[in-house]
């Protein structure tokens, strides 16, 4: 898709649609007014019959509008004009590219210059419209032998924000281009189904995004060079299934050698039977999705290669597959990782957190400013947020902090939960340093207890994705959650 900045009256300009806005009560917005008045109140007729209110949300197609070029004119509702909230705002740009993706036609122009966001910029607003429009335009077609209809829509334009800067409003469509690129890489990997995204193929794709930037490079762990560095609990996941264990260690190089990385780490179960401990039928396709986290990593990592942010950064991978087997981990039986903590598990279905407690240690390594992992780790999160937050747990209240705010920025949000020391005694074990499982209660904070034993040389927080990272039901499918959170994040960071 190509994005721009078009100056000049909404009727003038040449496009297969323009769109703008009306607001509650059919107020049309500046440049409604604008085609209105030259068209012999094409609008306004509309909106005098009360078919189309401008409730929020809401679209009308107007065709041969007099006196404007464009042969559409699309009206989308945009609700209570006064103090538009953020998220608002992303409702208006959703249902005129939902209206738009429907169309046959291949420009677009949304002339949506004077709308103003509480607490926002015209930059963001510019950037979420691109952002907006590749989301949008995300459709699974992998497994289909029949594809969905190609959209034909290959160029959107805008119209500059009063006092706006033509060339930031620029930079920031192609900005919201890269994380809706970003997100989209994310549902694809975590759409794939199991028996194609092993760890062997998350591995491919991650040497796939070194190949295509020059900024990336990347380095796959065998299971026999996982094993000589000691990662004896990510390795015990793996033990029942026929696909190998994979760890992938993607590096972006965005500033000097010496200047120490933000690490990643992604949990990258390509799919979680429970193991030994099996899980129930009903509904256990969905633990395809659970290398949702490793998904967030790779999408990530192609985001901020594109935007060329100026820090280095490293996404650590634990690609395994749980699956019961005459060689499958049982419950309790004692493994060592490679922090040499020795671990009894006593639940095979609490395998996220073996695997990443290696990931995490193998981190170490890189000296990093901060460590945030991310894992579609327990039920227990789906229990506590539903699906709208992603849960937060961290060592270090700064940086839980400033996750939070960059959630609030970018709309995916999160929110902590406390890991008082109070938790950590339910991970006791007779016969191990730790116990794998915390009991019934308090499930999302005993496994943030648990990985956070294997954190403690650095700043780290931890992002429980189980409730955000994919839709069930009608709108079964990955969401690409939390990659705008985590570009946020890094955006934000000093160089
Ligand atoms: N991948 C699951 C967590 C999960 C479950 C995510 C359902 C989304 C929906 C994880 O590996 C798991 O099985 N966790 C167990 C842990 C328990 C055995 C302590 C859980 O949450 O039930
Ligand atoms: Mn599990
Ligand atoms: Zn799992």
């Amino acid at each position: 898709m190509k994005y721009s900045i078009k100056t000049g009256s909404p009727e003038k300009i040449n496009v297969d649609c323009v769109a703008v806005v009306i607001w509650n009560k059919g107020a049309l917005s500046d440049e409604a007014q604008h085609i209105d008045s030259v068209s012999n109140k094409s609008i306004s007729k509309i909106t005098r019959t009360q078919d189309f209110t401008g409730k929020l949300g809401e679209t009308q197609l107007i065709y041969n509008a007099t006196g404007v070029k464009s042969k559409r004119v699309l009206l989308v509702g945009g609700g209570n004009s006064k103090n538009l909230s953020s998220k608002n705002a992303v409702k208006i740009l959703q249902a005129g590219l939902k209206a738009v993706n429907r169309l046959s036609m291949s420009t677009v122009h949304f002339a949506l210059g004077n709308i103003a966001v509480k607490d926002r910029s015209a930059i963001w607003f510019a950037s979420r419209v691109s952002q907006e429009a590749e989301t949008s335009s995300y459709r699974y077609n992998e497994t289909k032998s029949k594809k969905s209809k190609a959209l034909t829509v290959k160029a959107i334009s805008l119209s500059p924000a009063k006092g706006g800067r033509r060339k930031a409003l620029e930079l920031a469509l192609k900005q919201g281009a890269a994380i809706g690129k970003g997100i989209n890489r994310a549902r694809y990997l975590g759409n794939l189904p199991g028996n194609i995204c092993t760890p062997t193929f998350l591995a491919k794709k991650a040497t796939d995004l070194a190949n295509k930037h020059r900024s990336i490079s990347t380095k796959i762990l065998s299971e026999k060079q996982m094993l000589r560095l000691g990662m004896g609990s990510l390795l015990s996941v793996s033990a029942g299934s026929a696909e190998e264990a994979k760890l992938i260690v993607v590096e972006y190089k965005g500033a000097a050698a010496s200047s120490k990385p933000h690490v990643l780490v992604g949990k990258g179960v390509t799919f979680d039977t429970g193991g030994i401990s099996l899980k129930g039928g009903a509904g256990m396709d969905e633990m395809k999705f659970d290398m949702c986290g490793a998904a967030s990593v790779m999408g990530t990592m192609a985001t901020i290669a594109e935007l060329k942010i100026p820090l280095n950064v490293v996404g650590i991978i634990g690609a395994v597959e749980n699956m019961p087997g005459s060689k499958a981990t049982k419950p309790g039986d004692v493994v060592t990782s490679m922090s040499g903590k020795t671990i009894e598990v006593l639940n095979t279905d609490a395998e996220g957190r073996l695997v990443l407690c290696d990931a995490l240690t193998y981190a170490e390594r890189f000296k990093p400013r901060s460590v945030i992992d991310i894992a579609t780790l327990t039920g227990a999160a789906v229990a506590t947020f539903g699906s709208h937050v992603n849960a937060l747990l961290s060592n270090d209240d700064a940086l839980a902090d400033s996750l939070v705010k960059c959630g609030e920025q970018c709309l995916d949000r999160a929110w902590q939960l406390p890991m008082w020391d109070e938790y950590q005694s339910l991970l006791n074990s007779n016969f191990a340093d730790i116990a794998n499982i915390g009991g019934p209660r308090a499930g999302t904070i005993t496994a943030a207890c648990f990985l956070s034993r294997f954190a403690e040389k650095y700043k780290w927080a931890h992002l429980d994705i189980a409730g955000s990272a994919w839709h069930s039901g009608a709108q079964k499918g990955a969401t690409g959650r939390p990659v705008a959170l985590l570009v946020e994040y890094l955006r934000s960071q000093k160089a």
